[in-house]
């Protein structure tokens, strides 16, 4: 427990030699600027996301819930285009079961950027207006491809949009004119066994609409096919993924609204 966690109100300043050392001591997804000139090493091009993810340059007055925040990297710049309230809720990675992260990153980001951000451990399947309440603005980033049940997800996210959602997935079943899903019954999606479904663009739509959503636009769409290709080709030199398993998906940006 630190001094910032048992005294949440007092500010505790830390120089930037202390703040250094224990950024180096966590397993980084995001990459967050926390200011003294350091920025957290994360594998995550955070900042090219959010060009993508085409978020309102305000968010004055709105509450926004970050669902599957992990280091908080989205939650903390709706702070920053001032949100009136944002609650980041994740549970996966914050429960450090695994080697490759945990809540510690989103701990010592919010308190060295001395953020506001309420936090919640729950499922995605747990969320209900009873449990977290509405929100004007909740961002689905990166989470819906980890779902078992990707429309049972969607619903519980709907359930608790009370304005827009911003969905940010992997899209897979390109060629497919028709919605559909692929299924990931291993590891074949980036050798990440957590990985289980790859809708296609019109699944996506279908699945906002099923859920209640009336306006529904993708502002962030496929790539042209060289891209995804030099992509995949980087990945598999880099990480050793499979090349064709990653050159037939892509990633877009859906908003929605009710
Ligand atoms: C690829 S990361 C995306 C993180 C961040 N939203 C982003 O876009 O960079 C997926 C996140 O979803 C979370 N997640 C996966 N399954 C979950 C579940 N069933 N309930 C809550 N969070 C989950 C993981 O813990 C992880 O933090």
């Amino acid at each position: 427990m630190t001094w910032a966690a048992l005294f949440p109100n007092v500010i505790f300043l830390m120089t930037t030699d202390e703040l250094r050392a224990r950024v180096a001591r966590i397993c980084w997804h995001h990459s967050i600027d926390l200011g003294q000139g350091i920025v957290t090493p994360g594998q995550d091009n955070s900042s090219r996301k959010l060009r993508r993810l085409k978020l309102p340059e305000t968010l004055e007055g709105k509450s926004v819930l970050d669902v599957g925040a992990w280091d908080g990297y989205f939650s903390f710049e709706a702070e920053r285009r001032n949100a009136r309230r944002v609650l980041a809720t994740d549970s996966y990675s914050w429960n450090g079961l695994h080697d490759w992260g945990d809540k510690r990153g989103f701990s010592l980001a919010r308190e060295a950027l001395g953020s506001k951000v309420e936090d919640m451990d729950i499922d995605v399947l747990e969320l209900s207006p009873e449990r977290v309440g509405t929100f004007d603005v909740v961002l689905f980033l990166g989470v819906l491809y980890h779902m078992k049940h990707p429309m049972l997800a969607v619903e519980r996210v709907a359930s608790v949009t009370a304005g827009m959602v911003i969905v940010e997935t992997v899209v897979d079943m390109l060629w497919c004119g028709r919605p559909a899903f692929a299924f990931y019954v291993g590891d074949e999606l980036g050798r990440d066994a957590t990985n289980w479904c790859g809708p296609n663009p019109q699944a996506m739509v279908g699945m906002l609409r099923v859920a209640g959503f009336r306006r529904i636009e993708v502002v962030s769409g496929l790539r042209p096919l060289w891209f995804r290709y030099a992509k995949a080709a980087y990945l598999k030199w880099k990480r050793g993924y499979d090349f064709l398993g990653m050159a037939r998906t892509d990633r877009i940006v859906v908003h929605a609204w009710k």
